[in-house]
């Protein structure tokens, strides 16, 4: 703001004074030709704004002009407009090197402008040196100034930088979490959805499931809950439960419909006192995810196997279909969120899966086979009843 002030101000009302004071006091070469060069560096001054680029050569340019204007006035007084336009053609130079020769430049052009006008005494040549010494030393100033304004400036652009990429990286989380919602919420609504249609053939009457379907309620009240309240972290409820419950509920969940799409959920392997240290609530969304799927990928009437067993430490659970498998090329893929093969899926649910069996200390893995069925590993760590009792 202040070096502009004394560019465009500063300068202009300094030549236009030089102007008049040189022809005042009789001492210019041509009238004429002193008012045309001060409007030319006046002109100048404004005009490279619009030429960034070509700000050497034109800089070049300028202190030709400065010098043949310092010449037609003959007035020592222009020693401040070199200084000024020094100080604004040092601006981008970051060499100090450099900007010594361009000091010691306009210094030699002033000199030489001065010289021919005033006699060649021992006082001038002093001067000379004088004039030579005090541009180094607007130099020396000059460079700090600007070096410290540009580190400024740099600064306030990589803060700016910083912070929109934050804001987008936000923004994209937030697009993502939105839409990962939307899948989540989707699930208890077919639940919900299902429990209706099947009350229907009961009078309407939905006081066998009133248990479950507040339940699902809860659940998406929850899960809206989450996402409004995306900035704090939400508080998971990890407790040592059993493996058994959890799955029995998952049954209950998708039970109507696997019914209503004529499958079979089978799940009568499994050994009943297995806890896991988790969010219940959590592993439930899992286990309907794959369910889900398990169902999704049988186009005829199938059936989705549900095996619980302890193996070394781990507590295995293994769900097993008939459908359609899935291609080995895809098997890579499936994780990967946004990831689907069906015409309204969100490929959200495996990759939610696995990121909650892996917050879980656990591993979630597949194998397919290509029209036969697909089988879902998880394999989580085994609470033993001490460690239960501690807890
Ligand atoms: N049990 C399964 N049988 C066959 N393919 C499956 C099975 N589970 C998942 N997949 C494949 O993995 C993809 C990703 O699944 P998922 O992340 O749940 O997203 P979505 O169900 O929305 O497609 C599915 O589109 C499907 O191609
Ligand atoms: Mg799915």
């Amino acid at each position: 703001m202040i070096s502009r002030i004394v560019y465009y101000v500063v300068f202009p009302l300094y030549v236009v004074f030089v102007v008049y004071s040189s022809i005042t006091l009789g001492k210019d070469l041509n009238e004429a030709m002193l008012i045309s060069l001060g409007l030319l560096l006046i002109v100048s001054m404004f005009s490279d704004i619009r030429f960034p680029k070509q700000v050497t050569l034109f800089s070049v340019l300028q202190f030709l002009i400065l010098f043949s204007f310092h010449y037609v006035s003959q007035l020592n007084w222009c020693y401040s407009l070199y200084i000024i336009l020094l100080s604004k053609v040092l601006y981008p130079i970051k060499k100090v090197s450099i900007a010594i020769f361009v000091g010691a430049m306009s210094m030699l052009l002033y000199t030489g402008a001065r010289l021919s006008y005033m006699d060649v005494t021992k006082y001038n040549y002093l001067a000379v040196v004088s004039d030579f010494l005090t541009s180094l030393a607007v130099v020396f100033i000059i460079q700090y100034i600007v070096k410290t304004e540009r580190e400024k400036n740099q600064l306030i652009e990589q803060i700016e930088r910083e912070s929109s990429f934050y804001q987008s990286e936000k923004l994209k989380v937030i697009g993502e979490l939105a839409a990962g919602m939307a899948h989540e919420i989707r699930n208890p609504l077919t639940t919900i959805k299902g429990f209706l249609q099947l009350s229907k053939s009961q009078n309407y009457n939905i006081k066998p499931w009133y248990e479950l379907l507040s339940d699902e309620v809860e659940r998406m009240t929850e899960l809206t809950g989450e996402f409004l309240e995306f900035s704090k972290p939400r508080i998971t409820c990890y407790q040592v439960s059993s493996m058994h419950e959890c799955l029995q509920k998952v049954i209950s969940l998708t039970e109507s419909e696997a019914r209503i799409l004529r499958h079979q959920l089978q799940y009568s392997e499994y050994s009943p006192d297995l806890h896991v240290y988790m969010d219940a609530d959590k592993m439930v969304q899992v286990f309907v995810n794959l369910i889900k799927n398990a169902l999704e990928a049988m186009t005829e009437p199938g059936k989705v196997t549900i095996r619980l067993y302890n193996s070394k430490g781990w507590v295995h659970v293994v769900l097993t279909d008939t459908g359609k498998g899935i291609r080995p090329a895809d098997l890579k893929k499936i994780f990967d969120p946004f990831f689907t093969t069906k015409q309204t899926g969100t490929g959200l649910g495996l990759s939610i899966s696995l990121k909650i069996i892996q917050d879980h200390g656990g591993k979630l893995e597949v194998s397919s086979t290509e029209g036969q069925g697909t089988s879902f590993m998880i394999r989580l760590p085994l609470r033993t009843r001490e460690v239960i009792e501690a807890t």
